[in-house]
C-alpha cells in the first residue's frame, strides 16, 4: 500500500508536470525543425525534441498520456528529427553510443535506466509506482514554457477542436514557406526513403494534358495554408497564431526570432549573437555567444539538395496556389511574398 505522504507529494509532482502551453503545429518542411532547435536555446523554454503526436495520432491514449510524454521526451537524448510513428517512450534508438557530450551519455544512461524500470509496455501513469514516477519525472521550474512541434496538426481535421479542449489559451505557431518549395522540399523528402517514386511532374497532375492538379496528393494539399487555417480559426482568434516566414527563418533567423519571442511573452534571448551563416551548408547554424566552440548546424536531412523539376510544372503550380496564397495574406495580415 502507498502511504499517504508518497501520494500527495507524487501528486503535486505531477500536478508541478506541465502540459505545453505553446505548440509548434506545422508546416511540414516549413523549417519546424529550425525554429525548435532556436528555441531551445532560450533558458525560459523547455521543448521537446521528438514529435509526441498525440494530437493526431495518440488522443485516444489520453491527457495524461500527453503529460507523462512530453515529460520523458524533455528528458531524452535528442539529435535532429524524430523517428516518425515511434511511441514516445520507446526512446531506446535515441540513446546511441555515439552521444556527443557528456550530458548526452548521462541521459542515455538515465534513459536506459528508465526502460529497464518501466518496460517496453509501460502505460503511463496506471502502471507504475508512484515512486519511481517521481524519480524519474524532469522538475521544470516555474515560469518555463513548455513546448512540443508535430507539423501534421496544421492539416489534421481533429486537431483544432482537440487542442481547444485542453487549453483554448494554447499559443501556436506555423512555420509557412512558399508552398510550391515546400512541395518540392516534401517529395524530395519521400524519394530519400522511397527511391522508386515516380516523378514529382507525374504525382503533380491528376490529369497531366488538361493540367488538373491533384489536390489530393499530401505534398500538394498541405500548401493550401489558407484552407487549413480556416478550421484553425474556428476556435482560436488570429491573434493566438503566430505565423513564422520559413524564409525569413533562414535569411535573418534573429529577426524571426524575435517576432517568436515576443509572441511567446518571452525576453529577447536568442538574437543575432547565436547565429553564424555557415555558407557551405547555405543556412544559419547555431553557436553559444561565450567561447569559441564550432557552431552547430542542422543534420544532413535538413537543407536537402532539390531536384529540378520541369518549370513548366512549377509554373502550374505557382498559378495554381496564388488565390491560396492571396487568401492566407488577407486572413494572417501579413504578405509572405511567395507570387
Ligand atoms: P529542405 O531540406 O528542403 O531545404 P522541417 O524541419 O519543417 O522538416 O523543414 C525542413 C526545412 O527547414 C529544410 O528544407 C530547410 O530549407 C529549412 N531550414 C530552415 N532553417 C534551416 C537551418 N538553419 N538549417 C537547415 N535547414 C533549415
Amino acid at each position: 500500500a502507498l502511504d499517504d505522504n508518497a501520494m500527495s507529494g507524487f501528486l503535486n509532482e505531477s500536478e508541478s508536470k506541465k502540459l505545453p502551453q505553446a505548440i509548434i503545429i506545422g508546416v511540414k518542411k516549413g523549417g519546424t525543425r529550425a525554429l525548435l532547435e532556436f528555441l531551445r536555446l532560450h533558458p525560459d523554454i523547455r521543448a521537446v525534441g521528438a514529435e509526441p503526436h498525440f494530437f493526431d495520432r495518440n488522443y485516444d491514449k489520453g491527457l495524461e498520456w500527453y503529460r507523462f510524454a512530453v515529460s520523458i521526451l524533455l528528458e531524452a537524448p535528442h539529435s535532429g528529427e524524430a523517428p516518425a510513428q515511434r511511441d514516445p517512450h520507446h526512446n531506446t534508438a535515441r540513446c546511441q553510443p555515439s552521444a556527443e557530450t557528456e550530458k548526452q551519455t548521462d541521459n542515455c544512461a538515465r534513459s536506459h535506466r528508465r526502460q529497464q524500470l518501466l518496460g517496453p509496455a509501460f502505460s503511463p501513469i496506471t502502471s507504475s509506482h508512484p515512486a519511481v514516477l517521481m524519480e524519474l519525472m524532469p522538475k521544470s521550474s516555474e515560469g518555463q514554457l513548455t513546448m512540443e512541434k508535430t507539423p501534421s496538426y496544421y492539416v489534421t481535421k481533429e486537431v483544432p477542436a482537440r487542442i481547444y479542449t485542453m487549453s483554448k489559451d494554447t499559443k501556436l505557431i506555423v512555420v509557412v514557406r512558399d508552398p510550391v518549395t515546400r512541395a518540392i522540399s516534401d517529395y524530395t523528402q519521400t524519394r530519400s526513403k522511397k527511391p522508386d517514386i515516380p516523378s514529382f511532374e507525374s504525382l503533380t497532375f491528376k490529369n497531366i494534358s488538361a493540367g488538373l492538379i491533384d489536390t489530393t496528393w499530401s505534398a500538394v494539399q498541405i500548401g493550401m495554408y489558407a484552407k487549413h487555417l480556416e478550421r484553425w480559426l474556428q476556435y482560436f482568434p488570429t491573434e493566438q497564431l503566430l505565423f513564422v516566414s520559413g524564409e525569413r527563418l533562414i535569411s535573418d533567423p534573429a529577426g524571426e526570432m524575435a517576432r517568436v519571442q515576443d509572441f511567446l511573452g518571452l525576453r529577447r534571448v536568442v538574437t543575432e549573437k547565436h547565429f553564424h551563416f555557415n555558407p557551405a551548408k547555405g543556412f544559419p547554424c547555431l553557436k553559444r555567444p561565450e567561447g569559441n566552440s564550432k557552431p552547430h548546424c542542422l543534420g544532413k536531412t535538413k537543407g536537402r539538395t532539390h531536384p529540378n523539376i520541369d518549370p513548366e510544372v512549377v509554373q502550374r503550380l505557382r498559378d495554381f496556389y496564388k488565390p491560396y496564397n492571396r487568401k492566407f495574406y488577407r486572413m494572417t495580415g501579413h504578405d509572405f511574398g511567395w507570387d
